[in-house]
């Protein structure tokens, strides 16, 4: 299992904080955005990584990161420039190449786990067939991506739905198959003009190739507003004493 660690897009949400740096850049609490889902991957045994970012901060990534060696990476990190925000799966496929014939992890930079996903990145290598996604109930739908569940099946998912059917939000955590890059060339940019991730999950749903767990620690998105960044903070400012 290869990671790929997206950290592209505009970061308009976190006006004005955003306007001379990259998101992905800012504080969570004492440590930069970025160290959060870096850590997941690493944790979760997966040794090689590629970083997608884009915008006019890409070299601080570089400089703040370096090889990786520091997460404890055995292969030096790698990198990708995304020269437009052209969407999540857009900048995904920047990393066909890196994935060759290895099922990935994407993880979304601007997310904080509080928990391992180690048991689900070794049970999708097993068998990396399709792609699995992880579910968290939300207060807020609207700003997500929602899953409805029927009978213990995804039976659909709506990107930051006026209406959401349910409170279960897809969190940026994505299993895919190494054949996850096809998927992403049959996709039509959406109405906001990007490539969905949420239209990956949906040709898995459609093939009958999508799983799912629900995530029971405790999940945040720091880039959704700065409100979300402040109580991201607050929350990790109680994890105590951390490695890195
Ligand atoms: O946080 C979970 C949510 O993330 C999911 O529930 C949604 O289905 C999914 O679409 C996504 O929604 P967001 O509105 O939070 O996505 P955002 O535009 O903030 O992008 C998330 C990350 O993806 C961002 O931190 C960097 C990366 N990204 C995004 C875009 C648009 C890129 O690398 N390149 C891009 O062009």
């Amino acid at each position: 299992m290869k990671g790929i660690l997206l950290c592209g897009g505009s970061g308009t949400r976190l006006h004005p904080l955003t306007k001379v740096t990259n998101k992905h850049l800012l504080p969570v609490y004492d440590r930069p955005m970025v160290y959060y889902p870096l850590q997941t991957l690493v944790q979760a045994g997966i040794e090689e990584i590629m970083l997608v970012t884009g915008g006019n901060h890409a070299g601080e990534f570089l400089r703040l990161l370096g090889t990786g060696a520091e997460f404890g990476l055995k292969k030096p990190l790698s990198y990708a420039y995304q020269e437009e925000a052209l969407g999540i799966a857009h900048a995904l496929s920047l990393a066909e190449d890196f994935a060759g014939e290895s099922p990935v992890c994407v993880i979304l930079g601007d997310n904080i786990l509080g928990s391992s996903i180690a048991d689900a990145v070794a049970e999708f290598t097993a068998d990396p067939r399709g792609a699995m996604v992880f579910l968290k109930e939300v207060d807020n739908p609207s700003e997500y991506g929602i899953a409805t569940l029927k009978d213990g099946e995804i039976i659909e998912i709506v990107e930051k739905p006026r209406k959401p059917k349910s409170y279960l939000a897809v969190i940026g955590v994505y299993l895919y198959e190494p054949a996850v890059f096809e998927v992403v060339k049959t996709l039509e940019p959406s109405a906001r003009g990007e490539l969905e991730i949420t239209d990956v999950s949906n040709h898995y749903l459609r093939q009958g190739k999508l799983k799912y767990k629900l995530y029971e620690g405790y999940w945040g998105d720091a880039g959704e507003s700065i409100s979300a960044l402040l109580a991201v903070s607050n929350e990790v400012a109680g994890w105590g004493r951390r490695e890195i």
